[in-house]
């Protein structure tokens, strides 16, 4: 894996597709193990969770409906904040077991403001998959339940994951730098 240089930007390899690979099967395998004999609705955030989600969904070896949101949250003076849909879910989650596919956790805010909103959709449970969490245990508000990789500080694109909906289409993951003009 190479460091790319695009335009104004410097990418440093984080993951390789390979590394990504098996991780993405580990955390395949104990889905499966854990709800083995249950029909699970995995919902991803969108955009930046749909390559995750198909490669996910396809190492499962239990069926698996397959489902998108795209929100955005307002984090106000309540606790619990606010999460608004702009797309999905189209599943009856009532009485589903869920389980929400992210990209990357930071915070964590905003996912809690999904799991919060499913939950009063009427899913039986709600659990979260991220294959990526930033180490910010200063500020965690919500971890989550199967996690790929923790990431250091740093901006990461690929994999999905955009800058200015640039570099979804890579592979795999990079820490993006901003070039130095003078170099
Ligand atoms: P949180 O609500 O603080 O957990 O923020 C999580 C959201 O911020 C993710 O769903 C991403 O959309 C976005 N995000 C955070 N860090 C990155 C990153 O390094 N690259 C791309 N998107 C990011
Ligand atoms: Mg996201």
């Amino acid at each position: 894996m190479k460091t790319l240089i695009n335009n104004n930007h410097t990418l440093e390899p984080v993951f390789s597709d390979t590394q990504i690979a098996s991780k993405v099967k580990e955390l395949a395998e104990k889905i499966s193990k854990d709800y083995k004999g249950k029909n699970i609705v995995m919902v991803a955030t969108l955009k930046g969770s749909f390559i995750f989600i198909a490669d996910l969904a396809r190492e499962l070896s239990i069926p698996a409906h397959v489902d998108f949101v795209s929100v955005s949250s307002y984090i106000g003076t309540s606790t619990a904040g606010n999460v608004e849909f702009h797309y999905g879910p189209l599943h009856d989650i009532s009485g589903k077991d869920v389980i929400i596919v992210e990209d990357i956790i930071d915070t964590g805010a905003t996912i809690k403001c999904v799991v919060e909103a499913l939950l009063q959709k009427g899913a039986t449970d709600v659990k979260v998959c991220a294959l990526l969490k930033r180490k910010t245990s200063r500020n965690d508000i919500l971890l989550p339940d199967y996690l790929g990789f923790r990431l250091g500080d740093g901006f990461v694109v690929g994999y999905g994951l955009d800058c200015d909906e640039d570099y979804r289409n890579l592979k795999g993951l990079y820490k993006l730098e901003v070039k130095n003009e003078n170099s």
